[in-house]
């Protein structure tokens, strides 16, 4: 029996991988014996097969060396198809499938060079409660959009792992977006984590075909390193640790790239005990994996007597912390009942912002 609840199953719909993703029955080595049974372990895909493990193929009572092979085929297929290692031209290709998803702020999306990109790895990471799970639950919203409104038109995996998802605050965003709140509530196919084996069962059996079957463009997890924080305690299991959280951010960067999605976690910080510096759990495997570093603050320490009279909303700072492409920037917006917005231009939010900007 799967040990995860699915919530939720769309109506199966013509993925974009599936456009450039070859067939198993494809593969040179492949046998309708192993197709079979492959395809009764929801390994339906060259792109799935290219992320199993040998010991999973092995698991299935697929002798090794042929499952070796068949990883290998199915890992130089997904590279020929434009996956690791790729010429310019296809590149270029590449850079033209890239698609931007809106944040609902606009100077958020400023900050992050026009929104959230396919085929790439973002972590927004910050101290509990100022926000990190309504952000999510913003982008669920806007990725329900259609694309003249910045969203992808798509159905959003949600992985929750803290037990936070919450319908009552989609209800509060969606209209703020003109969005059905039935239509998003059904359009989300809802993963809940009790513990590390499902969320690493879920990433190696079930992520890819769950968003081949549903078209999902977008993933969030909510959060990277709950469980394995939870689950591996002290310095002892710091390898273990590493290892796992080094497995979990690979196969969601390689669902971000065989899907042409978003994939977004978010992270909690913790305290160096030694150094007293505040920074974001996982350490340096997680640093390298994921693409943008997006640190989330409280901002309303920043002498605002306007947001303590205000206990309804608070502002927060978005500040890009790690990106290849992106400059080290911040920003504030809003978050309140109805979700995050941009603060309102020429509002005393907004002056402080610009003088504190300059004055740096
Ligand atoms: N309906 C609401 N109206 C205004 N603020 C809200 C509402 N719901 C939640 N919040 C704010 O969101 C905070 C919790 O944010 P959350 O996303 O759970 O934080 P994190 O995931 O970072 O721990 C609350 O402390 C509150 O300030
Ligand atoms: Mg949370």
């Amino acid at each position: 029996m799967l040990g995860y609840f699915k919530i939720f199953l769309g109506v199966k719909t013509m993925s974009f991988a599936k456009k450039f993703d070859l067939e198993l029955d494809d593969l040179p080595s492949m046998t309708p014996r192993i197709s079979k049974i492959l395809k009764q372990n929801r390994i339906t895909s060259v792109s799935t097969l290219a992320a199993t493990s040998l010991r999973e193929l092995v698991g299935l009572y697929i002798d090794s060396d042929t499952a070796q092979t068949l990883i290998d085929e199915a890992d130089a297929t997904m590279r020929q198809s434009g996956f690791g290692f790729v010429m310019g031209s296809k590149l270029l290709d590449e850079v033209d499938q890239v698609e931007v998803l809106t944040t609902g702020c606009k100077s958020l999306d400023v900050l992050l060079g026009g929104g959230l990109d396919t085929q790439r790895l973002y972590e927004f990471y910050g101290p509990n409660g100022v926000g990190k799970t309504n952000f999510l639950h913003q982008l669920i919203c806007t990725a329900m959009l259609p694309k003249s409104k910045g969203g992808l038109a798509s159905r959003v995996v949600y992985i929750d792992a803290e037990g936070n998802f919450s319908t009552k605050r989609i209800r509060m965003i969606a209209p703020e977006f003109d969005l059905n709140v039935n239509q998003v509530i059904k359009n989300i196919p809802l993963i809940k984590i009790h513990n590390i084996s499902e969320l690493l069962s879920t990433l190696e059996h079930h992520l890819y075909p769950e968003m081949e079957q549903t078209g999902a463009r977008v993933v969030l997890l909510d959060s990277i390193t709950y469980n394995v924080r939870g689950e591996y305690i002290g310095e002892k299991n710091l390898p273990i640790r590493q290892g796992t959280l080094g497995k979990i951010a690979h196969a969601l960067k390689k669902a971000s790239q065989a899907f042409n999605a978003v994939v977004v976690v978010v992270n909690q910080i913790t305290k160096n005990p030694k150094t007293d510096e505040v920074t974001y759990s996982g350490g340096n495997v997680l640093g390298h994996a994921v693409q943008v570093r997006v640190s989330m603050t409280k901002a309303e320490k920043e002498s605002n007597d306007l947001y303590k009279k205000d206990s309804t909303s608070h502002k927060i700072r978005f500040f890009v912390d790690k990106a290849v492409d992106l400059p080290r920037q911040s920003c504030i917006v809003m978050m309140d009942s109805r979700g995050f917005r941009d603060i309102e231009p020429g509002s005393q939010d907004a002056q402080e912002e610009v003088k504190a900007k300059q004055e740096v």
